[in-house]
């Protein structure tokens, strides 16, 4: 018999300043980060962490029994945060000090004061596998192609048509991130009004992911956009996920061939193009060509009474190198659009950068058509 636990997942992400522009976060960050996180499990707050950066933004995964959402942990990390701006990112006038801290003081839930969340609160099992993703130069909607691979495609995921635990499939919840709502949707039998949603990233975002058999919960990813809370263009909200796997759930190898195919996302340079979601190393996790193309890391860790064993470096692998071979074409191409649509966002979603300022100019100069 294997005694029941319960831990909680939480990993907060934030961008709060960087190292050559908006190229990466600095060791410096990442110590003062780690030496806040080891007092935290020293005082017994947390059972483990891990801190690490995709690009520009910090990365911190933690593990507790304090449940999702608690005041205590977020504001943890809302201090951690804070202090990392303040003794490192400031001093050594990085670039951008503080960017994603849109809010003077904590209010109890980090959620909606600009660093981005993914949170499970799970029962731990005998053996349990979790990946965790974080991505660059993107936003959340960027996680919805491989989230339905993983979970409602048969030619992604085997298992979905072997294995007897996972055959019923998933349900999805997906939130509407204009309207503030969320619908379920179930798979295979509602596949096709998922993809209706999914399809546009920039408004209808994956947020949660469960096995339909026994509504195990399988899948959070973050859901912040920055734009909408601030109302103006912040920085794109670099999103994070969470994926447990393995034994009735999808492997981490079928979780991984998702992201094979380097697919389009938004967020390239000033959160303003389209770019191919290039899968990499953590050493390779940093931004260069036209800030980008955008960066996609994938760490494994098993879970030990809450302990993060690991991580294994997923994408460290010569598996993926033609998925980046292909990211490179795929820049070169989008890259020679220039400030072309469809390789530059839509208007609607240019409405938050600081293309509306230049039209604006503009404006008065356009004169009545004269027949
Ligand atoms: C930041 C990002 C970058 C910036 C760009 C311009 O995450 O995506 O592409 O938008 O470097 O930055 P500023 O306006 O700060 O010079
Ligand atoms: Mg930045
Ligand atoms: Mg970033």
């Amino acid at each position: 018999m294997h005694d029941t636990f319960r831990v909680t997942v939480s990993l907060i992400k934030a961008d709060i300043g960087s190292l050559a522009g908006h190229h990466r976060v600095f060791e410096e960050q990442l110590e003062v980060a780690k030496a806040k996180l080891k007092r935290a499990k020293e005082e017994g707050l947390l059972i483990d962490y891990f801190v690490f950066n995709c690009g520009d933004d910090l990365q911190l995964l933690m593990t507790h029994t304090k449940g999702e959402n608690s005041p205590d942990i977020h504001r943890l990390a809302w201090e951690t945060f804070k202090e990392v701006t303040e003794r490192v990112s400031k001093r050594l006038k990085l670039y951008a000090a503080g960017q994603d801290l849109l809010v003077e003081a904590f209010s109890g839930n980090i959620r909606g004061m600009g660093p981005g969340v993914a949170e499970m609160e799970i029962e731990e099992r005998p053996s349990e596998p979790i990946v965790v993703f974080a991505a660059d130069k993107t936003e959340p909607g960027a996680w919805n192609l491989p989230l339905f691979k993983i979970f409602a495609d048969p030619f992604n995921t085997a298992g979905l048509v072997i294995d007897p635990k996972m055959h019923d499939g998933f349900v999805f919840e997906v939130m509407d991130v204009i309207e503030h709502k969320v619908v379920e949707i179930a798979c295979p039998e509602e596949l096709y009004d998922l993809l209706a949603l999914i399809g546009t990233p920039s408004r209808y975002v994956i947020r949660r992911v469960w096995r339909k058999r026994d509504r195990l919960l399988t899948a959070v990813a973050s859901t912040t956009r920055l734009s909408l809370i601030a109302g103006r263009y912040v920085g794109k909200d670099d999103p994070v996920l969470i994926i447990r796997a393995q034994h009735g759930l999808p492997a981490v190898g079928e979780i991984l061939e998702a992201f094979a195919m380097p697919h389009l996302v938004a967020g390239w340079m000033r959160g303003s193009h389209h770019g191919p979601l290039m899968p990499v190393s953590l050493k390779d996790a940093k931004c260069t060509r036209f800030d980008g193309p955008p960066r996609v890391i994938a760490l494994g860790f098993q879970l030990c009474h809450g302990k993060l064993i690991g991580p294994a470096d997923l994408f460290d692998d010569p598996a993926f190198d033609r998925a980046r071979m292909l990211a490179n074409q795929v820049a070169d191409y989008m890259r020679q659009h220039g400030p072309f649509m469809p390789a530059r966002l839509g208007p609607d979603e240019m409405e938050y950068t600081t293309l509306p300022q230049v039209l604006e100019k503009l404006k008065e100069r356009f004169k009545p058509v004269e027949e």
